[in-house]
């Protein structure tokens, strides 16, 4: 089949969130699997320096934007066997460094779309399927829905929600710069709204786990969506994220300390946590040391250590490592602790793939207690890492992480359900208990490395779906 994906941001090129790991994994695995693959992003100015300066110019043309011609620059690169396209304009992407939160994100993603179907007629319409991915690309089906042109309707739309809490909303001042018409299918609550256009317009929604695409059709995770979710629940699927185990690898990840594997793991962890430690000048290497990579929003549930964490620390059971950020006001949390506990709490705040990767490598427990979670990557690597996740169990978290049951002794890290500070203060106190029960602990560790989450599985539900749409 030909597969065009669409998204905002994928690895290698640029990154912000596991969005760009699933755009930098999926498509190579669809192509390993026999089909020709294509990937459309924005030309941002975050891209990678190396890879412009890869880009050929392949096409220029123009689109509508409000009552004039915008230039679109297609410009591409062969990469792993796929085609990379990047949409290139000066004013919306080239001289932009954030991916979004900018004053005319509405009209800039609406740009994008433009330029995809654009580019789409540059391909001759010679296409199956389109895959797109959150709000970004959520007008596109729109697009093609009310358009006269024909060709555009024998393609087949797959809409992939990673986060429902994002939805590109939008003033209704918006709508001359969309040039589409307006209708009832992009209005949610007297606003535009791209998820929803996504969701409502496109043959096939997915989402990026079983229990999340459950969960969304209720208010609590639905974010106002839930209805119309329930509505459509029959091509609705929630399809497990996988990750790249040649990229996420301890036994070659050439960012840290000591590579390791199954068979070596007790003193390839134990010389990358003296590593950690003094990456940020801590001491105690008996102490556990739970490790936290992640965007700081509300959405990470990290409000629930408040309170909680303080006495731990207070009597020095557990050392906190955070690499991470967002939220200003979380960061101010995080650095109160570090003044109250220098010798016990570490702190990064920016985006560093390389302390990630050492935090992944050199923790005992990784820290996830999150309000919802789509899918989550980052328990699906420490559990590759031998670093036991510490989740609540929601979304993704619930369908990768078995909790640990001390009865029976098993599972792969641990877990809680409610979202409330006392449970994730009894997991904390759990996991300190399996921490010094060193057998159970080990085997738990053994069990979350041998656990399999790559693409594999999932690639062929996609290819699965793909064909039930029509696709060859
Ligand atoms: P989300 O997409 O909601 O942020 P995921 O768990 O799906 O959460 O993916 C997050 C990805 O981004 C993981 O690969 C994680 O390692 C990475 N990441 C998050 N924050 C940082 C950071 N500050 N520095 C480096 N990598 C980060
Ligand atoms: C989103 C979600 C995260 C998911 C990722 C990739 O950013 O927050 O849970 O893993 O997308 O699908």
């Amino acid at each position: 089949m030909k597969i065009l994906f669409i998204g905002s941001e994928a690895t290698p090129f640029v990154k912000t969130g596991g969005l760009a790991d699933v755009l930098g994994s999926l498509p190579k695995a669809m192509e390993k699997r026999g089909h020709e693959i294509t990937l459309i992003l924005p030309k941002n100015k975050a891209i990678k320096e190396k890879y412009q300066e890869k880009l050929i110019l392949e096409h220029t043309t123009k689109v509508p934007i409000a009552k004039k011609k915008e230039f679109v620059g297609i410009e591409s690169m062969r990469h792993e066997g796929m085609t990379i396209y990047f949409i290139d304009n000066e004013y919306y992407f080239g001289y932009r460094p954030n991916l979004y939160g900018d004053y005319d994100d509405g009209e800039r993603y609406g740009y994008f779309s433009h330029a995809v179907i654009a580019l789409i007629k540059h391909l001759n319409y010679d296409v199956d399927i389109l895959h797109l991915h959150d709000w970004q690309t959520g007008l596109i089906p729109y697009i093609m829905k009310v358009s006269k042109e024909k060709r555009l309707r024998h393609i087949h739309t797959v809409f992939t929600i990673h986060n429902i809490a994002y939805q590109g909303i939008f003033d209704k001042q918006l709508m001359p710069y969309l040039s589409v018409p307006f209708s009832e299918e992009i209005e949610y609550d007297g606003m535009i709204n791209f998820l929803k256009s996504g969701i409502v317009t496109a043959d096939y929604v997915t989402t990026v786990s079983p229990a999340y695409a459950e969960e969304i059709q209720y208010a609590y995770f639905g974010y106002g969506m839930e209805g119309i979710l329930k509505d459509r629940k029959d091509t609705l699927k929630g399809i497990m994220n996988g990750i790249n185990y040649e990229d996420f690898n301890s036994k070659t990840d050439p960012l840290i300390h000591k590579n390791y594997h199954l068979h070596n793991y007790l003193k390839g962890k134990e010389a990358n946590k003296q590593a950690l430690l003094k990456m940020f000048h801590l001491e105690n290497e008996t102490l556990p040391v739970f490790g936290i990579v992640s965007r700081l929003t509300e959405q990470k549930g990290f409000t629930l250590l408040k309170g909680i964490i303080e006495p731990l620390l207070k009597a020095k059971k557990l050392q906190l490592i955070v690499l991470g950020s967002g939220d200003k006001d979380l960061q101010h949390y995080f650095e109160s602790l570090r003044r109250a506990y220098p010798e016990l709490v570490g702190l990064y705040f920016g985006y560093s793939e390389k302390i990630a990767r050492n935090i992944y490598a050199g923790a005992d427990f990784f820290l996830m207690p999150s309000r919802f979670e789509p899918c989550g990557l980052s328990q699906l690597i420490a559990l590759k890492y031998g670093t036991l996740p510490v989740v609540r169990q929601t979304g993704g978290l619930k369908d990768s992480v078995e909790p640990y049951n001390k009865f029976t002794n098993s599972g792969t890290g641990l877990g809680f359900l409610n979202f409330s500070s006392e449970d994730l203060a009894r997991t904390l106190d759990a996991a300190l208990a399996l921490f010094n029960n060193k057998r159970n602990f080990n085997q738990v560790r053994r069990r979350g490395m041998q656990e399999d989450f790559s693409w594999e599985a999932s690639a062929k539900i996609y290819e699965e779906l793909y064909q039930s749409l029509g696709g060859e």
